[in-house]
């Protein structure tokens, strides 16, 4: 009998890396093969310390799902810890594992990396091909080196050591363990968060920034898992036939956008909110539109299962759950 590949999941506790490991039981992989040290246990920043992990505990495949990760305001206020730490973490994740013999990793990239003004929807030959948004710019940077990390080692090594590192591009996510501070949350947290409030305090009405016109893409992040175990187990054949070797990573998004009007809608219904809903047209919209073209994967045979609705449901039902 062949056991279940060791498999180590970087980043376990955070929105992404808690699903993956969700995801890796669902599928009936064993627990007792699913290795994980919290951020106190194992700082991913200490290459020693990195370099002891692997030696002890010798996994066979790695979702580098650890990152530090922020919002605007975040990103513009400590963008040394943002390259920095994003910088160091990864090399010593990748690095530590090829020392070890590791030969399947999957490395995960953000829709944010690419250039601000990427024509749209983008595909993953925009990546590196114009100027980035400034605000998150140290952070882009350090995932961009991350994805080339791994084609390097790739190029370098997979012919002699077997390595074969991926990279995937999510679009942005949401579901379980999203963050919903009240000052620096993502649109969806921060939606769920101010029409619960909205409901409970019978509040007639809540006002949204800007025009609610511009389109955004959303996937629930157990699909965003499913898709990374999708992409972590296709033979090699199928991810070389569908990328390049300098061009290796994987859109996933869902392939649809919707207006921030449209989605503050399905979140006040999700909640239960029935007050209404109003745009301060004075406030900033931001880009018009930003969606991820998803050819490359839905060309590998993978598709979302999770539609909106369905999704917001589950993550308020989460969010309730935590308060
Ligand atoms: N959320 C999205 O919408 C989205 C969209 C696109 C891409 N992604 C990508 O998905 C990945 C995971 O994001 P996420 O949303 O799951 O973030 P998250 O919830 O903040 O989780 C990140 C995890 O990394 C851990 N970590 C941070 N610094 C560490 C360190 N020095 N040593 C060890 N562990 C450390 C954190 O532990 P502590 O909390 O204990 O520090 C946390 O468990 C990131 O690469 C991100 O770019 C996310």
């Amino acid at each position: 009998m062949t056991l279940s590949p060791k498999i180590y999941v970087a980043g376990h506790r955070g929105m992404v890396g808690s699903a993956i490991v969700r995801q890796l039981l669902a599928q009936g992989h064993p627990a007792e093969r699913i290795v994980t040290r919290t951020h106190s246990e194992l700082d991913l920043t200490d290459q020693a310390a990195v370099r002891a992990f692997f030696a002890e505990e010798r996994p066979e495949q790695v979702y580098l799902a650890a990152a530090k990760v922020g919002g605007i305001h975040a990103n513009n206020t400590y963008p040394a810890e943002f390259i920095y730490q994003n910088l160091m973490m990864q090399a010593n994740v990748i690095d530590g594992a090829f020392r070890q013999g590791v030969q399947q990793l999957l490395f995960l990239g953000s829709s944010c990396i690419y250039p601000k003004l990427a024509p749209q929807p983008m595909r993953e030959d925009a990546l590196l091909t114009g100027p980035l948004e400034p605000t998150n710019e140290p952070y882009a940077i350090a995932k961009i080196a991350g994805i080339k990390l791994c084609e390097s080692y790739n190029r370098q090594y997979g012919q002699t050591h077997g390595v074969d590192y991926r990279s995937v591009m999510p679009t942005n996510l949401y579901g379980p363990g999203d963050n919903y501070h009240p000052e620096n949350s993502h649109v969806i947290p921060a939606l769920i968060r101010r029409f619960h409030e909205a409901k409970i305090n019978h509040a007639t009405s809540v006002t949204i920034w800007g025009t609610g016109t511009p389109m955004r893409e959303f996937l629930y992040v157990d699909d965003m898992a499913a898709a990374s175990v999708h992409v972590m187990n296709l033979p090699q054949a199928t991810y070389a036939q569908h990328t390049q070797p300098m061009l290796s990573h994987i859109n996933v998004g869902c392939g649809e956008d919707v207006t921030i009007k449209e989605l503050a809608l399905a979140i006040s219904q999700a909640v239960g909110y029935e007050g209404e809903i109003a745009f301060d047209t004075t406030k900033p919209d931001g880009t018009p539109r930003k969606l991820m073209d998803s050819t490359r994967l839905r060309s590998i045979g993978w598709t979302p299962k999770v539609n909106l609705q369905e999704g917001l449901r589950q993550a308020y039902r989460a969010y309730i759950s935590a308060l």
